[in-house]
């Protein structure tokens, strides 16, 4: 059974107890709607820690007005159910008055990795995502963290602000998990028409057709256009960005073949309502 809590203190309390059994403890951040991806994320924390605390918390600070902060899907019920199937121990899922109480003002801003990418198409979004994943590790005192590699960005953005805070926290990266066809489970994905679900398959082939091209030698530059390309064939529109950066920092790469440097491939394209990312690993 998972326990559900709603107050940081009921949270810390419970922590509190596990740690002081000699029992460690693995906290999994998601905002709810979950699906198989989230539930590896709890497997994966499982095999780090004693005790797996997961999080539901929509939180507003990292969508922009014209995002989809309403509309996310959201359903608590079924959520529970799901980790309970995965021996999850505790849910935190405040409201929105216990994360950010009245006369809230702070911030935590991380430069450099958050900038490019997601940061160029959502100005707000990491320093939301920073600032409530910093919050997250200071209520729950959590030894280890899992975060899907599906965000690779975000999981370099939380890696760089535990770093640089000195958060005595250890984060883990899991694989994306797919369908069958290779696109990337995402809660997102509910919003897909029928037909637009069948077309989203072109986002894993493109990214993966330029990730084989790179790897092979081929030109930096000449892989992601030939994907761009791809994606707009296959009904993608606008594509915001496909770009071989290096692995850790995100720089950028290329033009022409990659040296020394071990690379990412990341993407970002509306298809339809939807904005779909996924990245892999170059090589
Ligand atoms: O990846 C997510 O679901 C969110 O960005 C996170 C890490 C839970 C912060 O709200």
């Amino acid at each position: 059974m998972t326990l559900i809590v709603r107050t940081v203190a009921e949270m810390r309390a419970q922590v509190r107890a596990w740690k002081a059994a000699g029992q460690r403890v693995a906290l999994v951040p998601t905002m709810g709607a979950l699906h198989e991806g989230h539930l590896s994320l709890v497997r994966l924390a499982r095999q780090h820690a004693d005790r797996v605390v997961a999080t539901i918390f929509v939180n507003p600070k990292q969508f922009a007005p014209h995002e989809d902060f309403d509309a996310y899907p959201r359903g608590e019920a079924a959520d529970v159910e799901k980790l309970a199937s995965v021996g999850c121990d505790l849910l935190f899922a405040p409201n929105g008055g216990e994360m950010y109480a009245p006369g809230f003002a702070s911030a935590v801003l991380v430069s450099g990795v958050s900038e490019p990418l997601e940061g160029a198409a959502r100005p707000q979004f990491f320093g939301g995502v920073a600032t409530v994943v910093a919050k997250l590790f200071n209520q729950s005192q959590a030894d280890v963290a899992v975060f899907g590699e599906k965000d690779y960005q975000q999981l370099q953005v939380v890696k760089r602000m535990a770093r640089d805070l000195d958060i005595p926290i250890e984060i883990v990266g899991a694989p994306t998990a797919r369908a069958g066809d290779g696109l990337a489970l995402s809660s997102r994905n509910t919003y897909l028409s029928t037909e637009e679900r069948a077309a989203a398959v072109a986002l894993p082939d493109a990214m993966k057709a330029a990730a084989a091209s790179v790897a092979a030698g081929g030109r930096i530059d000449e892989a992601e256009a030939t994907a761009v390309a791809a994606l707009t064939a296959a009904g993608f529109g606008p594509v915001n960005y496909v770009e071989v950066r290096e692995a850790s920092d995100l720089s950028r790469l290329g033009p022409g073949p990659i040296c020394e440097a071990k690379g990412r491939i990341l993407v970002a394209a509306w298809l339809g309502k939807t904005r779909l990312i996924d990245n892999m690993a170059v090589g």
